[in-house]
């Protein structure tokens, strides 16, 4: 009979390799990672990740060790016949009851673990209404009467308690780093919570398949110190700021009689439809069209020649504005910090 054998020698370069993939895999920076968590809640979720982890780990080598040993153990060699045996009822007791006493051993962190981040959030938590709409998220501050979209800033070390809301279709709430994946359904309010941990700019994405720009429909999550947010919080109230250079007054101008005020509002104006992201302070944020853009005015301007060529299926069509009513709108909109 053949016999098949791997020499130690070739065995190296595999076991490097795998160190290699490993070593990658959890040196991950990324900012969507899962694995780099920057709240409570996420931190909780990934200590019983890493407790499962290495838990399956010992059971991997240990059950690979056993195999492998008592392979070459029993083989079939000159003198020795390998044979099948069956039924050996103290063995069966003891690997049934290994597995039982293992998963009642993670079942206990499991269910802390749950309780903990799945029930109410902790009292003085901030109030945000995050709404999903085909392919942006609304978010309001009910208790600071603020409204913005697709930029969501919060201070850091206060727990914030998110109501989850959608006007079309079921959109996931997700930011990776801060807060698991949780559904916005349309009729059903659901609702989650994290805890900041750091300062920092995070990024965000809708997790559940929503249409055409299901892809695009991103935002960011800005975690500032408490002062920071409250200045972010006493702008945000203010009416927009009235232009005042020319290009701009003559963009609002074009704004007020054009089709722009058929969707948004601009606090301070006549412009006060609710379909479209609100724009009183549109010029302040990092990101136009979901976060998808950088916020520029080349961006701005390329978003308002043709809104479902920069962001495929969306809702805002293409107005076929002339590039001099682009150029004043551009002018305008940035100036709205
Ligand atoms: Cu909204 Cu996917």
């Amino acid at each position: 009979m053949r016999r098949f054998s791997i020499a130690p020698r070739r065995l190296i370069p595999l076991l490097l390799l795998l160190l290699l993939v490993v070593a990658l895999a959890t040196a991950c920076t990324d900012p969507m990672s899962t694995i780099d968590p920057k709240s409570d809640n996420t931190r909780r979720v990934q200590d019983l990740y890493v407790l499962v982890f290495w838990a399956a780990t010992i059971v991997f080598v240990g059950v690979m060790a056993a195999a492998l040993i008592f392979s070459f153990m029993y083989r079939e060699r000159p003198g020795r016949t390998a044979q099948q045996i069956h039924g050996n009822t103290r063995l069966e007791i003891v690997w049934t009851l290994i597995p039982v006493v293992i998963l009642a051993v993670i079942a206990v962190p499991t269910f802390d673990t749950v309780i903990k981040t799945t029930g109410d959030a902790p009292e003085g938590a901030l109030e945000v209404i995050a709404t999903g709409h085909q392919w942006w998220f609304e978010f309001e501050y009910p208790e600071l009467g603020v409204t913005t979209a697709n930029e969501m800033h919060v201070p850091v070390g206060r727990a914030v308690n998110v109501k989850l809301r959608s006007v079309d279709v079921i959109h996931s709430f997700w930011v990776p780093q801060l807060t698991g994946k949780t559904d916005m359904v349309p009729g059903h309010d659901n609702r989650l919570w994290f805890t900041p941990e750091v300062e920092g700019e995070f990024r965000a994405q809708c997790a559940e398949f929503c249409g055409t720009s299901h892809a695009n429909m991103r935002f960011r999550v800005f975690v500032r110190s408490q002062g920071d947010f409250e200045a972010w919080v006493a702008n945000q109230k203010k009416d927009r700021v009235a232009p005042t250079a020319d290009l701009a007054k003559q963009g609002e101008q074009v704004f007020l009689t054009g089709a722009c005020v058929g969707c948004h509002v601009v606090r301070g104006t006549a412009a006060a439809a609710r379909v479209g992201p609100e724009l009183t302070h549109v010029g302040e944020r990092t990101t136009i069209a979901s976060a998808l853009l950088d916020n520029t005015p080349e961006n701005m301007a390329r978003w308002l020649r043709n809104p479902p060529a920069a962001k495929p299926g969306s809702k805002m069509p293409n107005l076929n504005l002339t590039e001099d009513q682009i150029q004043k709108l551009v002018a305008y909109l940035e100036s709205l910090k």
